[in-house]
């Protein structure tokens, strides 16, 4: 197709400056691209599935070479941990791995609500044990502080943490993940096991809601 195309025909010799405005056809700006189906109105995607699979597998590689050949208890915070984790365990090849899982929920909607809840289903065998904690996200650090702290007071014989997003801004207790794979601004994120009120766990990428930004998020 001719750049021209539509275009009035210029007179040979004219140069394009000297013709009249209105014969040059504005040129036509692309709408912006739809959000695709399923995908938070107005939410901007951070990071894709692309880079977090990198993220993740850089991390697998570091854990699976820091408990090479030793025995590993993973403990998976619900729910938010487990697609994340779900897609970190099986790269952990090298490691004699036990899976445990604990719930904790602190969140309504973008708030936390402070001190997280916590949940066990069943024993939560950790004592005497070599623990590598796996959650979607540091935070505020009340969760993982709560529950590390719990698993401490069950007898873990060490105790590593691993998430995926780390948002270092927003940390009131003192925690560090020995393993993380992205940093997030002060954002609230969903997508790849994070979600607002239950929704968009599903998504492959991580997606920034909109008008969550720091000043407009909720504490
Ligand atoms: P804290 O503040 O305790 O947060 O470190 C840990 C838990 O809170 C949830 N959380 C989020 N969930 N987008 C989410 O979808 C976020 O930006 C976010 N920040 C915290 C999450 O469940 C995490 O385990």
């Amino acid at each position: 197709m001719s750049g021209t195309e539509g275009l009035p025909a210029r007179p040979a010799g004219v140069p394009l400056a000297a013709l009249p405005q209105q014969t040059l056809r504005a040129p036509t700006l692309a709408p912006p691209a739809p959000q695709p189906a399923g995908y938070p109105p107005g939410g901007e995607v951070l990071f894709t599935a692309a880079r977090i699979a990198a993220a993740v597998g850089r991390m697998a590689e570091q854990i699976d070479a820091d408990y090479h050949g030793q025995e590993l208890t993973a403990v998976v915070i619900l729910h938010g941990g487990v697609v994340f984790a779900g897609d970190l365990i099986p790269r952990l090849h090298r490691v004699d791995l036990r899976l445990e899982t604990i719930a904790a929920r602190s969140y309504a909607g973008t708030s936390s609500q402070g001190a997280p809840q916590v949940h066990t289903h069943g024993p939560l065998e950790v004592a005497g044990r070599a623990v590598l904690l796996v959650d979607d996200i540091l935070d505020s650090g009340r969760t993982l502080g709560t529950v590390r702290d719990e698993l401490a007071a069950r007898g873990a014989a060490s105790i590593a943490i691993a998430v995926l997003l780390d948002k270092p801004s927003r940390r009131v207790v003192d925690v560090r993940a020995q393993y993380r794979g992205l940093v997030v601004p002060d954002v609230f994120v969903v997508g790849y096991g994070l979600d607002f009120e239950g929704r968009w766990r599903n998504l492959p990428d991580i997606v920034a809601l909109a008008g969550t930004e720091a000043g407009e998020a909720q504490a």
